[in-house]
């Protein structure tokens, strides 16, 4: 199995857009992290359908926006008009999941489901086949530049068990405090997209950074 490195948006410097997401496609990236925050789902304000479109028209990368929103359904039609590849709702914001993941579907866009670190992995079990994304949140959401929570290792364990047993083929996707150190742990847990804001945006070379993150997922314990 390979892996997906999906450097996030929301640590880039808004001001230079066009050189980062640049500089992103140069160093590899397989996906482009487009977070929507809403001051409700969570504590933050982040972006919407006029920053996707800008950043679908900079780049050919698949664009895979996590919606971190009440009422998500609200914004499908016009984030999959903005140009998103994905869309990812939290299943916390979400009591119809299985019509909306339908919607998603049905916009051409991947139907992806995020679970923040409170929510057990058995609540996405019925749907888990219909999945093309199950994000497992290794921080809580709403901010950049957090701590990974040790303890989601083993729920990336059960969320590639729950895969496997579902027959799904959905990516599993880990966001929140990836970096060097906390790659190889929830690689080995059958983690194969990674998510990474400040990991890469902090680092002295993102570009090099991407590499340097790819190059720790080599072999599973
Ligand atoms: C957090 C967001 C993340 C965030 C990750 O709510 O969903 O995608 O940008 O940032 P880092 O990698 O800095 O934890
Ligand atoms: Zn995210």
């Amino acid at each position: 199995m390979s892996c997906r490195i999906a450097p996030s948006i929301l640590s880039a410097d808004f001001g230079q857009l066009a050189d980062d997401i640049a500089r992103l496609e140069a160093g590899g990236a397989d996906w482009i992290h487009i977070d929507v925050m809403d001051g409700r789902f969570v504590p933050n304000l982040s972006f919407g359908a006029k920053v996707i479109e800008t950043v679908s028209k900079l780049t050919k990368l698949p664009l895979d926006v996590h919606l971190m929103v009440v009422e998500p359904e609200n914004f499908f039609d016009s984030f999959a008009k903005a140009g998103a590849s994905n869309l990812t709702i939290h299943v916390e914001a979400a009591p119809h999941l299985h019509r909306q993941l339908a919607r998603i579907r049905e916009l051409g866009c991947g139907a992806g489901v995020a679970l923040n670190p409170s929510t057990p992995v058995e609540s996405v079990r019925e749907i888990a086949a219909d999945l093309d994304v199950l994000l497992i949140m290794t921080v809580n959401p709403g901010f950049g530049g957090q701590s990974f929570i040790a303890s989601s290792a083993d729920k990336v364990r059960r969320a590639r068990a729950l895969l496997r047993e579902t027959k799904s083929h959905a990516a599993l996707e880990v966001d929140g405090g990836i970096n060097r150190d906390t790659i190889i742990q929830v690689w080995r847990a059958g983690a194969d997209t990674f998510v990474a804001g400040n990991a890469v945006f902090a680092a002295h070379d993102p570009m090099l950074e991407i590499g340097a993150l790819r190059d720790l997922c080599t072999e599973r314990a």
